[in-house]
């Protein structure tokens, strides 16, 4: 068959195609832990909830203007007023499918093919196929000292003529390392020195522990004008519990927002208008829903600390923020692929190998389930790996019987 050459150079998404094999294990009856998984349990908020069934009872469902409805801009006009200290103008922001299809839109908007753009490893599985899907090229970069915390140094050395942006995800998933200020700053500063743009991925930024405070790249920004090249990605996926609403936005200067507009008029007409009402109401709505899920996560993250720590031979660097850890199998495989697999076939437990993400030898362990799902799933995984553990483990009415060693 004659694809393009792109399309068959992209993969697909380890993370999604884990949630259908979650998916249908549990419909077969497989008593499956889902530690894979990359979204809040919790509901939708009610203001949410009730501004998309009052849209879609009414029976008026139209087409939007492609940028987003007046009131969702003004939601997100309000949200980075109150979240990054600026009070852009409608025509700074697009309301898109998902922060997924604004990064999307800044891509096609920003890149010509062979252009690249550099991200920090371990990265969202993302990054490097939407890179590829407007012919430009990944650029990741691991941190020297083998930290999930990259320095300015990490990011300079791979700057050569072709360079044309920086993605930076901090709270980062998969690691949930939060990137220190100074390394934001740096950034920034580097970006403005260097005429790159400036992608900061901020979809778990309020999801951050241990007091921590928000880190607003504004503030390290000289270049407050309209050529400034630093575009905020943000949505209610995540803070709010909204996944399957997909609504996120972009913020940035009006010539980029005019453009990437004009590609995602063409590419989708813009998001859905039920869906937009519901995220609009999100965002103005009672915000406590945030602040319990914080509160919650905080506490899921406590708890698989404390259940790591307890387990030999694997090493964890504490995540600050999302709902996402990181740990370091290799003592047991430096295969992750080979790893979750044999996990996923003994113990059903679902885990993301660290390959995905540009990092061998880890494996992506989620907090966002339950407490029973964490204690349960690491003392499973702990069975299968730790050769002096008994012989049997009962999983429910189920015995399971170590055939390997
Ligand atoms: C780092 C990162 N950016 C963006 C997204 C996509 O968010 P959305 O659901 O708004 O498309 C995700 C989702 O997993 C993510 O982890």
């Amino acid at each position: 068959m004659s694809l393009s050459l792109i399309a068959k150079s992209i993969g697909e998404s380890a993370t999604l195609k884990l949630n259908e094999v979650a998916a249908i294990l549990r419909a077969k009856g497989d008593p499956v832990i889902h530690l894979g998984g990359g979204e809040p349990k919790g509901k939708a908020p009610l203001d949410a909830i009730l501004a998309a069934t009052s849209l879609v009872t009414s029976g008026e469902v139209r087409y939007t203007p492609p940028d987003g409805i007046p009131a969702l801009k003004q939601a997100i006009i309000r949200y980075t007023e109150d979240f990054y200290g600026w009070r852009p103008a409608p025509e700074n922001v697009m309301a898109s499918g998902g922060a997924k299809q604004a990064i999307m839109s800044a891509l096609h908007a920003i890149l010509d093919p062979q252009e690249e753009v550099i991200f920090p490893a371990p990265y969202w599985v993302s990054y490097p196929e939407m890179v590829k899907l407007v012919g430009a090229v990944p650029v990741p970069v691991e941190p020297e000292d083998g930290s999930f915390i990259p320095r300015i140094q990490d990011i300079e050395q791979v700057i050569g003529s072709y360079t044309k942006a920086v993605i930076l995800n901090s709270p980062n998933n998969p690691s949930g390392a939060v990137y220190p200020a100074e390394f934001i700053k740096d950034v920034v500063e580097l970006c403005e020195k260097r005429g790159l743009w400036l992608i900061m991925d901020d979809i778990y930024h309020r999801l951050i522990y241990d007091g921590r405070k928000l880190i607003n790249p504004y503030d390290f920004a000289t270049d407050r004008t309209d050529n400034s090249k630093l575009i905020i990605i943000n949505g209610v996926s995540k803070q709010y519990a909204m996944t399957g609403f997909r609504i996120g936005w972009a913020v940035a200067n009006t010539k980029l927002i005019e453009v990437m507009t004009n590609i995602q008029g063409h590419e989708t007409s813009g998001p859905s208008a039920v869906l937009q009402h519901a995220a609009a109401a999100a965002i103005n709505g009672v915000q406590s829903s945030v602040d319990s899920l914080r509160t919650t996560l905080e506490n899921n993250r406590n708890v698989l600390i404390q259940e790591l720590k307890a387990f030999d031979g694997v090493r964890l660097e504490e995540p600050g923020g999302t709902f996402y850890s990181f740990p370091d199998f290799s003592h047991y495989d430096k295969n992750s692929v080979r790893l979750s697999e044999f996990l996923l076939e003994k113990v059903q437990v679902v885990t993301v190998p660290g390959i995905e993400f540009g990092k061998e030898g880890h494996l992506r362990l989620s907090f966002c389930g339950s407490i029973k799902d964490i204690t349960d799933g690491i003392e499973r995984i702990k069975w299968a790996l730790d050769p002096n553990a008994p012989n049997e483990l009962y999983i429910g009415e189920r015995k399971l019987v170590r055939d390997w060693s």
